[in-house]
């Protein structure tokens, strides 16, 4: 195993990569593996955390490859893990942590077999209850927007409360303050934070000014 995972093992948590730090996630969709380090830094010097890079696009690993080379301040993880194979790629190109839009117990077995910090897609109370019973803690709440909202982590938090979320899907500026101020939401992600169309068109400095905005907005409900 290549000598920089050593140091990230300690890190079993997204609570953990995220303390004290802003709690939100860019998911990011990029074509083009030159993008990697100008978006990297935007993201970066806007004071953000912890970028997703998605597996949707070809360049998706050579993306995370060189993002967690260059990375000084943040930790990059993979987003749209769906096949087990994806996870052994993830982490030989350096991710620090994966997200997975939903569950199967073939996939939790990839994940703890890799021991990367892992937060899979759930939307129903059974979904929960299995991802708890699989060994995960820290889910994500995807389509936040179309299930239920800040309305259904209300009601997760007595049945499950040693469950925390990250809402994803529709989240905003406007509405991010709604969510990150419940008890069991641990981070919010989205694109919004860095829209595919300006990260396609290699606008850095708009990316880095909307994201210093959205860290900003964020900021009181930390
Ligand atoms: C995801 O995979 O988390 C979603 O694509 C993010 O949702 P959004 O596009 O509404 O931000």
């Amino acid at each position: 195993m290549p000598h920089h995972h050593a140091a990230r093992r300690g890190t079993s948590s997204m609570a953990a990569i995220l303390a004290g730090k802003a709690r939100l996630i860019p998911v990011l969709q990029v074509d083009n593996a030159d993008h990697a380090e100008p978006l990297l830094t935007a993201l970066e010097s806007a004071g953000i955390a912890a970028i997703e890079v998605t597996l949707r696009t070809p360049a998706a690993l050579e993306v995370i490859r060189r993002m967690s080379r260059a990375a000084s301040s943040a930790t990059v993880g993979a987003g749209t893990l769906t096949r087990p194979e994806q996870f052994a790629q993830i982490r030989d190109a350096g991710a620090g942590f994966a997200v997975s839009p939903a569950l199967t117990p073939t996939l939790a077995e990839a994940a703890h077999a890799v021991g990367l910090p892992y937060v899979p897609g759930v939307a129903t109370p059974s979904e929960v209850l299995r991802a708890r019973e699989l060994g995960f803690h820290e889910l994500k709440f995807f389509p936040a927007d179309l299930m239920g909202g800040t309305g259904w982590l209300r009601h997760m938090l007595p049945l499950y409360p040693d469950v925390s979320f990250c809402p994803t899907g529709g989240i905003s500026d406007r509405n991010i303050g709604s969510f990150l101020e419940l008890a069991n939401v641990f981070a919010a992600g989205g694109v919004y934070l860095a829209p595919a169309k300006l990260i396609e068109a290699a606008r850095w400095e708009e990316i880095r000014q909307g994201a210093t905005q959205s860290v900003a907005v964020a900021a009181p409900f930390q």
